[in-house]
């Protein structure tokens, strides 16, 4: 891998002195341009540093940083040398970090101090702690790569399960590769001279993919961004396009809804008209989101590529003009009813796929039966998704969002069983559902209902609590946006919480339709009655 995304490149390719990432830090005092051969440079350092500090292939390393280029030299050296890269979103709690550690028993953990303040002092142990500019200063600059196996693992990323616990999903080096290759080239119609920006964070599977090692396996131009959106000011996103007039731009629904809150004004001081092509990602992208995107953001002239896909997956997307997907090669998709019949022609159920690509995931690390039983196991002979789907006459899928127990928070798949787990650590509660609601920006949110123990009260004091332990436990992104007490929850004569009734009551749709299978309806009653009490 690692030799394909770079010393091919300047080896052979003459693209030494290309610039592979403009980087622009949070601050617009911050930036820097690291070309294809500094960066295998930093690259071979760092390997060789992990290489002396006894990281072998096969083993994993965990990196928690934010997204500076240390994050990518980082992942390429453990890709240089064999080892398994285990990369956790910067934004998660120090116990969903710990969690992540100990599943992939990872020996060496890369993180940035800056992160490290806000949350447990961890003290500096010189036998175990190494500063990067240090080891990195006295580290000979060439490493031979390690020659892997097409079926070798290449990284682990951990994604939300529908049990509450997170699953490690396990990519190989040759399909991997192969399929962010492929994907970024023809998804992206990507041309040599392109300036291409991913404003994903690399923490999540979007960023592996479209900041690290599918732009770098076609020797492109990327800008990597530290920031936000808003930071210093609304129009952050536009000025930096115009900076480094990006010709290809990929982002997610949420973020087009945030910024269309601002209006056109922000966008009219700079100059797009270096934009030729828009990605989105992440989740379905609502109407209104969709033309501000293609309308004010692209000026009408480019075309918005709708991509479809999973941390397991590499798949679907096509650049069209309508926010519709077809296949991508490889991928057969199918849509079932609920006994596991395939329909046929236009049509609505489980989106599945019938046989696997190479860029699929391989397996959940260490737990080949959770992996069977996630995705094979409801439909015997097909991949399934988790999604609902849509196939209309002219054969293009929409994708209709999650028909299990996981939520779409801005883009970020959350299961409510790990909400639920962690609303039940505080002493107070005594059960807890959560289900999702639909919210402007982030397309879902998080709405709880929580039972208490006999003598407990429910106050705002509670409600903050609960608000601050979920932050801790996950991290901000999960933070609840209503809590709601009630005094009982309604389920199924055999005690299952029917969360179609709390998703309801969570929406304030009152047309309840059949409640017969409710071991007590009026519970229903109450728990609408509470409702009117949310601030
Ligand atoms: O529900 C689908 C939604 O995001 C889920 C995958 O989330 P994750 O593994 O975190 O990967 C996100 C980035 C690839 C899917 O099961 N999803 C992702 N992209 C889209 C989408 N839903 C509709 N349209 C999309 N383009």
């Amino acid at each position: 891998m690692c030799y394909n995304v770079l010393d091919r490149h300047v080896k052979e390719g003459k693209l030494g002195e290309k610039v592979a990432y403009y980087w622009e830090g949070n601050s617009p005092d911050h930036h820097m341009t690291i070309t294809y051969r500094q960066l295998l440079s930093h690259v071979c350092r760092c390997a060789n540093v992990l290489k002396q500090m006894g990281v072998k292939r096969g083993d994993r390393v965990s990196i928690y940083l934010p997204m500076i280029p240390e994050l990518i030299v980082t992942m390429l050296a453990c890709a240089r040398i064999g080892a398994v890269h285990s990369i956790v979103f910067a934004g998660f709690s120090s116990e969903s970090l710990c969690e992540r550690i100990m599943d992939a028993q990872s020996s060496v953990l890369v993180t940035a101090g800056k992160l490290l303040q806000h949350q447990t002092y961890t003290p500096w142990e010189s036998e175990r702690d190494v500063w990067w500019d240090e080891v990195m200063r006295d580290s000979p600059d060439e490493c031979e790569p390690e020659w892997m196996d097409a079926e070798d693992p290449l990284f682990i990323l951990y994604t939300s399960g529908s049990t509450g616990k997170p699953k490690g999903v396990v990519h190989t080096v040759a399909g991997y590769l192969l399929y962010t290759s492929l994907t970024f080239r023809y998804v992206f119609d990507h041309h040599p001279d392109d300036v291409y920006w991913c404003t994903a964070d690399i923490g999540w599977i979007t960023g592996h993919s479209y900041i690290t090692y599918g732009p770098l396996a076609n020797g492109a131009t990327s800008v990597l961004f530290e920031g936000l959106p808003v930071h210093p000011h609304v129009g952050r996103f536009w000025e930096i396009i115009e900076k480094y007039k990006v010709t290809k731009f990929y982002t997610a629904p949420t973020a087009i809804r945030l910024l269309m809150k601002y209006g056109q004004e922000p966008l009219r001081k700079y100059d797009l008209s270096s934009l030729r092509i828009l990605g989105t990602v992440g989740e379905p992208i609502n109407p209104e989101a969709w033309r501000w995107y293609h309308e004010v953001v692209g000026q009408g002239r480019c075309p918005v590529v709708d991509t479809f896909w999973q941390t397991e997956t590499h798949l679907t997307s096509n650049p069209d003009f309508i926010f519709q997907t077809f296949p991508f090669f490889g991928v057969e998709p199918a849509i079932l009813n609920e006994h596991g019949e395939e329909l046929e022609g236009v049509t609505e159920g489980y989106l599945v796929f019938r046989k696997p690509w190479p860029g699929i995931m391989r397996t959940i690390y260490k737990n080949q039966e959770l992996f069977e039983n996630t995705y094979f196991r409801k439909f015997p002979g097909f991949y399934v998704t988790g999604d609902g789907c849509r196939r209309d006459k002219d054969g293009y899928y929409w994708i209709t969002g999650r028909i299990d127990d996981m939520l779409n928070v801005s883009g970020h798949l959350m299961s409510t069983a790990e909400v639920e787990a962690a609303l039940m650590l505080h002493q107070s509660v005594s059960e807890a559902a959560v289900v999702s609601r639909p919210h402007k920006v982030k397309g879902e949110c998080l709405y709880c209902f929580v039972t208490l123990k006999d003598s407990k009260e429910f106050n705002c004091k509670l409600v903050e609590d609960l608000k601050r332990l979920v932050r801790e436990k996950i991290g901000p992104i999960a933070t609840p946006d209503f809590i709601q007490n009630a005094p009982a929850l309604p389920k199924t004569r055999s005690g299952k919480i029917m969360r179609r009734i709390l998703r309801q009551i969570a929406r304030n749709e009152k047309d309840l339709g059949d409640l017969s299978t409710l071991a007590d309806p009026k519970v229903v009653e109450v728990l609408f009655n509470q409702r009117s009490e949310l601030k």
